[in-house]
């Protein structure tokens, strides 16, 4: 088929079009480009954990729109400032959340402290547009981060560098910003003065803090002594690249990632993050829901390049997870739990395969092998390995697989033309997707006797 330049333009736009905007405006950070946290370093728990729950929770909740409802349907200041007054999450119940993230496998948390609507969900000292002037009154923060540090499972805090409140923010109409707004005094200073308090706040009072993940730089200001001033305040904390220096990782969103996602495996330390709605990060009302299967191939897809996961949801008004949500969680638990081991201990290894549709991850001398495409045949292909492993599993129900090394004619003459073969794959279940492989070897596949080149990456 030839395609016009016509063609090629329109195709051009769609594609462009399936990407999120926001996606596109977080892609600009720039991230480290190698792994620079040693051994040893605080820091490291976060390589333990890997998978995530994201939280986005705020005013923005009551409407149950979008979290950016302000902004995106043109909602005066102060209308959108009334919903302080209705601020009432009666079933809030940290342990409920942390529950909930368990049952999905996840090991740590990240919180929205404080969204583009500038609303805070702490005792903050320096505004009074917090959760503590509502008609609830409490501190958000808190019975988090006590019931958190209790069940020592890791909090990390999101905190929104756009902000549709404090007066002295520059709302200049730029992307995920109001337009000036009368009575503002922008002073771009004075707002960093604002926001430096408010994170030695966070950083101070609410115990130990695991992560910081900044949102929305619009500016493109950089000053690294606020990331440093948060890593001698907390220095077990993963600092996130959307803040004002490149932080300690990438931030891949909506599994979009320009630089990212075609490689096989990450240099350097990523957290990709996607939510349970197509539409919204925050609780949506009549929410658009992602299947399982693609969340999972998602998710799947990340952990097994060697990167971190965080899956978003958006709790009700009241508090509580939307059941959709929840239950949603609970069923991608089952599939984490069923493979966990391929990921946790696991490290990304290259065996030269060539084939972008599967990732290897290694412990000792098990291999698994990540199917990130549902399988097109009943049988996996591992060319060019050519040593039997002693067992083969499937290790999402634990089948037992069979293997050979055997002459293939589709590669009758390329050179391996007998590889190894793994089968048969249950190809026609509902499920077809998140499937890995185990394959136990006596002694583990030598990858220095293969041919490994930046292309079969
Ligand atoms: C985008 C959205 C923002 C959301 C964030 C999560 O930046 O604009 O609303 O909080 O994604 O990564």
């Amino acid at each position: 088929m030839n395609l016009t330049r016509k063609d090629f333009l329109k195709a051009a736009a769609t594609a462009l079009a399936a990407i999120p905007m926001d996606a596109i405006a977080n892609s600009s950070a720039p991230a480290p480009k190698t792994n620079h946290i040693p051994p040893g370093d605080p820091r490291r728990w976060w390589f333990e954990a890997r998978f995530g729950l994201f939280i986005h929770w705020g005013l923005y909740a009551i409407h149950g729109w979008h979290e950016q409802d302000q902004w995106r349907r043109k909602i005066p200041r102060a209308e959108y400032g009334k919903l302080q007054q209705q601020w009432n999450p009666v079933k809030f119940d940290p342990d409920a959340w942390i529950d909930l993230a368990q049952a999905a496998g996840m090991k740590y948390l990240c919180f929205t402290t404080k969204h583009h609507d500038g609303f805070c969900l702490w005792d903050t000292k320096f505004t009074v547009f917090n959760t503590m002037n509502t008609p609830y009154g409490k501190d958000v923060l808190k019975l988090l981060a006590e019931a958190c540090q209790r069940r020592k499972f890791p909090l990390c805090l999101y905190y929104s560098i756009a902000d549709w409140h404090q007066p002295n923010y520059p709302n200049e109409g730029r992307h995920h910003e109001l337009p000036p707004q009368p009575g503002d005094s922008p002073d771009w200073n004075k707002y960093l003065d604002f926001l430096k308090a408010q994170v030695r706040e966070l950083c101070s009072n609410y115990g130990e803090i695991h992560g910081f993940w900044w949102d929305m730089n619009v500016p493109e200001h950089v000053d690294p002594s606020i990331n440093a001033m948060i890593r001698e305040l907390q220095p077990k904390a993963m600092i996130n690249n959307r803040g004002f220096d490149p932080g300690d990782f990438g931030t891949p969103e909506r599994d979009w990632d320009s630089a990212t996602t075609s490689k096989g495996r990450f240099d350097a330390p990523v957290e990709a993050c996607q939510s349970v709605g197509y539409q919204s990060w925050g609780y949506r009302t009549d929410e658009d829901y992602y299947s399982d299967a693609h969340l999972i191939r998602g998710i799947h897809n990340m952990l097994a390049k060697g990167a971190n996961y965080l899956l978003n949801v958006g709790p009700m008004a009241d508090g509580s997870i939307p059941e959709t949500s929840a239950a949603m969680l609970r069923r991608i638990g089952t599939w984490v739990d069923s493979i966990r081991e391929s990921f946790d201990g696991a490290a990304p290894v290259d065996l030269g395969l060539g084939d972008k549709s599967i990732a290897l991850t290694r412990r000792g001398n098990s291999l698994y092998v990540h199917l990130l495409r549902d399988p097109e045949t009943t049988s996996v292909f591992l060319r060019p390995l050519t040593t039997r492993p002693k067992r083969a599993t499937l290790l999402n129900d634990g089948r037992v697989l069979e293997c050979d090394i055997t002459l293939l004619p589709r590669w009758h003459d390329q050179q391996p033309s007998a590889a190894l073969r793994v089968r048969p794959i249950p190809v026609n279940d509902a499920t077809p997707y998140g499937r890995v492989l185990r394959l136990d070897f006596e002694a583990f596949p030598d990858a220095s006797k293969t041919t490994t080149t930046d292309e079969t990456r």
